[in-house]
């Protein structure tokens, strides 16, 4: 949640700082705002909106500094207006910060601050640390030594930068829950809460781990915990390019994002399935290997979209391996007593890698001594970094807010994995080949459901004006359902539910009318009589049906107001194709509906507070 990006160099950095924030935008975009330090003063320009708001007033600005930090905000405390936007001053003036993350105990240090007779301008709670930092300078007359201190004053999270007229030669970063990649140029740094950020300048990362600093100058940088200890570095290669971060001629980078997953779907098992021998190799768990052949239970929890992959998951590795799987919501699982034993495997997905509910899912897990796995998407995120082994997902980098092609990349690696854990138990080798086999066919029936895509969005232009939606489906399809209801929900603000088919007539029947659109996923399996006697249930009060059925399958049209087909496929892998549609569905109702649909009001893409 929100995006800080800090240089210091030799280039003019206000525009450098822009470009910056642009590019992480999607993090968060109540405010934004930059302060550089020029003629020795702190100057400051920080707006509500957009980033290309603050663009326009700071390229009214000449600034020629060389040092600045800036940010792009999504509000927890305080409404997104001018004033609450960072960067934030100190008291005096000579202190700037940028904040992502939350200070849980900023009211008593607030407190404690103006009793001192220090002021405050905002309701935030980031306010605090810089004005904290002021009045510990004030004592120790070194800003590196003010900031350690204040930090181990602090409860909460941070990914912090702090500018200074004191010290004008240098930015102080510090993280704790929140990430902060430092890139490494030539005579000059950028630092930032995301590689994507930082690529267009070098290459050269060093990922700061919690509680660490950086301490970084024109000559160079050092490191070491907030506890002044020393650390050392690991320089690392960011591993996508900067073709991967932009629209690439699509209009939004969620439709882009939809229609590359042919080959994320295939990336995410590349070089790991091996189809001949009906196995899976997986070098990022050979560490834990016997941990898994011996595992009797594992969990899989995760947040919205990443949590709807896990219940696939939990289905898919219940079925090939037979180890009893349970999911669960991070939030949940960090905070009620989760009994969890050292036989327990826990796998935490993420496509951030920075979720702070999940990240703390992994704490715990970790401190009940279980053992925690990754499948997670950013290569050096916190999750991938704090857990013991895990599987990229390798989808390149997802930009517009609403998740896609990491749902089904997910589901990539949960097959494979489940296919790794049948073939460690019971599961046999000509089975193994033939899950194998129609995994090798995915990437081309999903090219074949894309090539379909006007279908859907004349489907979507006809039904835009409704205001709700229903989803159904059951079996491994009951999340593609909960999946396609949070997609509409969340891009184009219409009210969707998503339930087990034969839930429906538990409750939510009753909403059925002849406005109620209900799109069911019905495709041939051992439990499509039931569906579509559940499509009759709707069909009697009226319901509109759009139905995602299995290519070759007329009888449907009976049932059906509007039929969309995929490609047929083993039961289990439905889930990647049924869910193409509603993808598609729910992006072309939101650009008919004018929806902004890459920064939907209200989210930010990754959820780095509580
Ligand atoms: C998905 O469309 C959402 N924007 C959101 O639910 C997301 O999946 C969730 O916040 C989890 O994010 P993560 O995968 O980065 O942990
Ligand atoms: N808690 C801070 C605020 O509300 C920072 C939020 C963020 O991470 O953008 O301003």
């Amino acid at each position: 949640m929100c995006g800080i990006v800090g240089y210091v160099g030799n280039q003019k950095v206000s525009n450098l700082l822009i470009n910056g924030l642009k590019r992480m935008e999607y993090r968060g975009y109540d405010s934004a705002g930059i302060s550089v330090l020029q003629d020795g003063k702190i100057q400051t320009i920080k707006k509500s909106g957009k980033v290309s708001q603050l663009e326009k007033l700071v390229d009214h600005t000449l600034y020629d500094s060389t040092i600045g930090i800036a940010h792009t905000r999504w509000a927890t405390h305080g409404e997104p207006n001018d004033i609450n936007a960072h960067p934030h001053h100190s008291s005096d003036d000579k202190i700037s910060i940028v904040h992502n993350g939350i200070i849980e105990n900023y009211a008593a240090i607030k407190k404690n601050l103006q009793e001192k007779g220090y002021t405050f301008r905002s309701e935030t709670d980031s306010e605090v640390l810089a004005v904290m930092i002021q009045a510990i300078y004030e004592k120790v007359q070194c800003l590196e030594e003010a900031v350690r201190f204040a930090l181990n004053e602090v409860d909460g999270t941070f990914g912090l930068l702090v500018l200074s007229s004191h010290e004008p030669d240098r930015i102080i970063a510090a993280r704790r829950g929140s990430p902060m990649v430092l890139g490494i140029g030539d005579g000059e740094y950028i630092v930032a809460s995301d590689a994507s950020a930082i690529i267009q300048h070098t290459r050269q990362v060093v990922y700061l781990n919690d509680n660490e600093m950086a301490i970084i100058k024109r000559d160079g940088f050092e490191t070491k915990t907030i506890m002044n200890e020393a650390t050392t570095t690991h320089i690392q290669e960011i591993e996508f390019d900067l073709e991967h971060i932009e629209k690439a001629g699509y209009e939004h980078f969620m439709l882009k994002e939809i229609f590359e997953q042919p080959e994320t779907f295939r990336d995410a098992f590349r070089g790991r399935l091996l189809a001949d021998k009906g196995n899976v190799k997986l070098g990022g768990l050979t560490q834990v290997q016997e941990k898994l052949r011996q595992a009797k239970r594992i969990i899989i929890t995760a947040c919205g979209t990443s949590w709807h992959s896990a219940l696939v998951g939990e289905y898919i590795i219940e079925n090939l391996a037979q180890i009893p799987v349970e999911v669960e919501y991070a939030s949940e699982f960090r905070y009620r007593n989760t009994p969890l034993y050292p036989d327990d495997i826990v796998i935490a997905i993420s496509q951030s890698g920075e979720t702070a509910d999940t990240l703390a899912a992994v704490y715990e897990t970790k401190q009940k001594g279980a053992t925690p796995i990754g499948i997670v998407n950013v290569v050096g995120s916190s999750i991938a970094r704090e857990t013991e082994a895990g599987i990229y997902i390798h989808a390149g980098p997802e930009i517009g807010v609403a998740s896609t092609k990491a749902f089904t990349s997910q589901i990539s690696v949960l097959t494979i994995l489940a296919l790794y854990l049948g073939r460690m138990r019971n599961l046999s080798q000509s089975d193994g080949k033939r899950i194998a086999a129609e995994i090798l066919e995915i990437p081309d029936k999903i090219r074949r459901i894309l090539n379909r895509s006007d279908e859907i969005k004349a489907l979507a232009k006809k039904q835009a004006k409704s205001r709700n939606y229903l989803y159904l489906g059951r079996g491994y399809n009951f999340p593609v359902a909960l999946e396609g209801a949070l997609k509409m929900k969340e891009i184009s603000y219409i009210h969707a539910e998503g339930y087990p088919a034969a839930e429906m007539k538990h409750g939510p029947i009753a909403l059925i009318d002849e406005n109620m659109p209900v799109v069911i996923v019905a495709t041939k399996d051992e439990i499509y009589e039931k569906v579509i006697s559940n499509i009759q249930e709707v069909r009697a009060r009226k319901g509109k049906v759009i139905a995602i059925a299995t290519e070759g399958d007329e009888n449907i049209k009976d049932y059906a107001n509007h039929v969309i087909y995929i490609p047929s496929t083993l039961p289990m892998l439905t889930p990647v194709l049924a869910v193409i549609p509603l993808q598609l569905i729910a992006y072309y109702t939101a650009v008919e509906l004018g929806c902004n649909v890459d920064q939907p009001r209200n989210l930010a893409k990754s959820v780095t507070v509580e």
